[in-house]
């Protein structure tokens, strides 16, 4: 698409958000973080992170709530959190992998705004993880195979995400342009009509 087009698209978007957020999902790696940053610049939006919200809410990092007090404890300060972030307006959000597992952050979700799937293949999940060691879901012996099972389990969760854009190897300025252009085609705007 032109640059001029997209440009346009994204002042449409921007409208059409009125004071919902996008919220991103997907699998650690995914790029939720990256494409998100560079999405709410394109927008002229907040950019939130929810893993950081978690952190500077609680004083730790997320391996040390995992290591001190477990994940049943980092999953629900996440729920908490992110429920708070969601009623803060239009922003793009980046959640954790696993926030959009919780029933009810995924129907908070729904009710807020609108979520987008950034699907990537294991390989580009991998080549992105193994460049950082913070992980703690993937600080193990093999970490392809925890991956491997997170895609088996989750995948059919986060295909109920509203709008689901292929991540790929590319820059991300291209990827925030393919998120862009699949939210443009989103038939789902109705569910904001009655604000
Ligand atoms: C997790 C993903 C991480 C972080 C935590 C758990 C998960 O966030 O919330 O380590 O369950 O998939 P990213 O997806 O931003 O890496």
């Amino acid at each position: 698409m032109a640059r001029r087009s997209i440009v346009k698209e994204a002042e449409n978007l921007r409208q059409r958000l009125g004071n919902h957020p996008i919220v991103l999902v997907g699998l650690m790696g995914s790029g939720k973080s990256s494409v998100g940053r560079r999405l709410a610049e394109k927008l002229g939006l907040p950019f939130v992170d929810a893993d950081h919200e978690i952190e500077a809410a609680a004083g730790k990092t997320i391996a040390e709530l995992f290591a001190d007090h477990g994940e049943p404890y980092f999953r629900e300060g996440e729920r908490r959190v992110i429920a708070r972030l969601l009623g803060q307006g239009s922003q793009v959000l980046a959640t954790g992998g696993g926030a959009f597992i919780n029933g009810e952050t995924r129907a908070r979700i729904r009710q807020h705004g609108v979520s987008v799937w950034l699907k990537a293949p294991i390989d580009l999940l991998m080549k992105r993880v193994m460049k950082r060691q913070d992980r703690p879901l993937l600080k193990t012996e093999d970490p392809e195979g925890v991956m491997r099972g997170l895609i088996e389990m989750r995948y059919p969760v986060y295909a109920e995400a509203d709008v689901i854009v292929e991540s790929r190897d590319v820059q991300h300025g291209q990827m925030v342009n393919d998120v862009i252009r699949a939210l443009a085609q989103w038939n789902g705007w109705k569910r904001f009509d009655n604000d």
